[in-house]
């Protein structure tokens, strides 16, 4: 029998299953964890799926362990719901899956003048005459203004010229990018109306389709790099890719693959085909974006660090592999070194900083890597310090990524521990933005001194529940911390912090509290001199500015001077779409940054040594 495709929301697993086998047998082959306690009998009724796809009636099991309520909406058990056609499904059965275009949905908030980078002109050319017999692309060209002399055209759009002019009876709408022309169009058609961005991650790949009329997204879709089993960051790939035959070729080929099924649910979401889109912009680290351009990035990975290319380029969408119109252009942001990719810029960017003469602006991307700028329109500082994975639940005994089960936040009330937990269920971890706040509330509660050291630090005297949480190791002085026990975590485990925890937390936060500092020094300036703190990425996000100062990773100052950006990176790239000024602006910002390298800074050591400890100041 066939196979067919099986697609999981909201992380857009794309699954190719047999004929007949249930959606079970097909998930357990991917890291999606599905709760069972009956491994798959039908009895346990805890495999709840949303299935999106019209199918079947529910069977008889299904029946009796499903509320009416949920079959009305669509939940059915996995492991009784075989695949006979293509699936849509949602693995989150507490959220809605029409929210999927709201979250990821970040709206503009700069008033930007549209002007995108492809430009559809209406135009009536004259029909052929024989007093002057010019040529079709002559007549074209005249009628397009003496500003156009120098336009060029694609082969594809001359060689079918002769026919479209004569289709639309010599009225329609020229499509040019710069000085090129791509396509003749009929007035009305969906061509060149949209155009796509991406924010390729090392991590995750978003797309989003935005409509060049009116400079709003259409569609969000992001889907895991499936890049991430060859390395979750991008120094195991460019091993991979060194190790293995033809490594490059195949990582380019996977990212491509991603990317072009990105786009064809985008186009679906926007009731077009993709080659009515002309126009892409994309933006990502220096590596993904040597990946995506098939260019060799393993300069990156040593000394003295040098890509192949930090500038902007635009490139046909044809050679770079991705499907959209044949003669569609794609435009790769600019970069600044190895380490300061497309993505800081956009996010410099979408941050508006580069527009401020006298207003100092910190900018801080923080995921796997944490990029920071600091400056505005007359001077601007970047860096990239290697804040290690602890800030996104890696290398933390009982951290996760931030998914359903992590504890995203913590707080200490009357002394005991309440906390978030993602997709509201016991907890099974804690992610980059819990740790934090849990560190911070330890600090506040006395149970972590300045040192890092989990005890009894004796602050706390009102509320001994806290305390009453420290775990001392068998015959050794070193305490962990319980986060939940047994009874309260999803799993029947002890989630704990231990001291280990602690320590890879101060080695990524003192990571990035280093280099804020060295860019100020840098600068010139002093932490009050800062007037707004932009945010963005995995944990930057997410983290609570507060805690984020309690523990030392940010400054200490006004709370109200902190803004979380979303994706900045796809908004920067957003407005590069939309906007030929701010695309000149994104080259411009490539031009006027300075990247300082912190592994060569005099200063750096002992500032990282220095930013370890913990403030001994509380803020709340
Ligand atoms: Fe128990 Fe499906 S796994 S009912």
């Amino acid at each position: 029998k066939k196979s067919l495709w099986l697609n999981v929301l909201p992380d857009d697993l794309w699954i190719r299953v047999k004929y007949g086998v249930t959606i079970y047998e097909a998930l357990r082959k991917t890291t999606l964890d599905l709760d069972t306690e009956c491994n798959g009998l039908g009895t346990c009724g805890k495999c709840k799926i949303k299935v999106i796809t019209p199918i079947g009636p529910p069977d008889r099991q299904e029946q009796r362990l499903l509320s009416s309520e949920e079959l009305d909406q669509g939940i059915r058990l996995a492991c009784r719901t075989p695949i006979r056609k293509d699936l849509v499904v949602f693995s989150d059965t507490q959220r809605d899956p029409t929210e999927l275009f709201q979250i990821l949905k970040h709206g503009q908030t700069q008033d930007i003048a549209l002007d995108p980078l492809l430009d559809r002109i209406p135009v009536l050319v004259p029909p052929p005459d024989l007093q002057t017999a010019a040529s079709d692309f002559h007549r074209l060209r005249s009628v397009l203004g003496a500003s156009r002399d120098n336009l060029k055209i694609t082969h594809g759009c001359l060689s079918t010229l002769y026919a479209d002019l004569r289709a639309t009876e010599f009225r329609g709408e020229a499509l040019l990018h710069r000085e090129c022309m791509l396509a003749w169009s009929p007035v009305g058609s969906p061509n060149g109306r949209y155009g796509v961005i991406f924010d390729i991650g090392t991590t995750t790949l978003v797309g989003k389709l935005i409509d060049l009329d009116q400079g709003v997204e259409k569609g969000v879709i992001s889907r895991l790099n499936a890049q991430t089993r060859f390395g979750s960051n991008i120094i195991s790939r460019i091993q991979y890719l060194r190790d293995t035959k033809n490594g490059l070729r195949r990582l380019r080929r996977l990212l491509l693959n991603d990317l072009n099924a990105i786009l064809r649910r985008l186009a679906r979401a926007g009731g077009i085909e993709p080659h009515h889109i002309f126009v892409a912009v994309a933006a990502g680290n220096t590596t993904m974006q040597h990946l995506l351009l098939g260019l060799d990035p393993s300069g990156i990975a040593e000394a003295p660090f040098a890509p192949v290319i930090t500038e902007g380029v635009t490139f046909p969408t044809q050679k770079v592999g991705l499907e959209l119109h044949p003669d569609a252009m794609l435009y790769v942001m600019p970069a600044k070194s190895g380490y300061i990719g497309g993505d800081l810029i956009s996010f410099i960017l979408a941050s508006g900083a580069a527009d401020q003469e006298t207003e100092l602006v910190l900018g801080l991307d923080l995921g796997t890597n944490g990029e920071i700028f600091l400056g505005n329109g007359r001077r601007l500082l970047t860096c990239s310090a290697a804040a290690g994975p602890a800030l996104e639940g890696a290398r933390i005994q009982h951290g996760m990524i931030a998914k359903s089960g992590a504890i995203e936040s913590v707080r200490g009330l009357e002394g005991e521990l309440r906390y978030n937990v993602i997709g509201n269920i016991k907890p099974k971890g804690l992610c980059g933005s819990g740790l934090v706040d849990l560190a911070a509330v330890l600090l506040h509660h006395g149970v972590l001194d300045a040192e890092g050291v989990l005890g009894h630090h004796g602050r706390d005297t009102e509320f001994e529940l806290l305390p009453a949480r420290l775990a001392p190791r068998p015959r050794s002085e070193v305490m962990d911390f319980v986060v939940a026990t047994p009874e309260e975590s999803f799993d029947g485990r002890t989630i704990k912090l231990l001291q280990n925890d602690i320590r890879e937390l101060q080695l990524a936060k003192g990571a990035v509290a280093a280099a804020v500092q060295l860019l100020m020094d840098e600068m010139g300036v002093t932490v009050d001199r800062i007037d707004r703190v932009c945010m963005a990425g995995a944990l930057g996000n997410y983290v609570n500015p507060l805690s984020a100062m309690r523990i030392g990773m940010l400054p200490f100052l006004d709370p109200a001077k902190i803004v979380s950006m979303g994706n900045a990176a796809a908004t920067g790239a957003t407005l590069a779409l939309i906007s030929k000024a701010q695309w000149q602006r994104a080259n411009a910002i490539a031009d006027l940054a300075d990247h300082v390298e912190l592994s060569l800074h005099p200063g750096f050591y002992e500032a990282f040594i220095a930013a370890m400890d913990f403030p001994d100041r509380n803020v709340w």
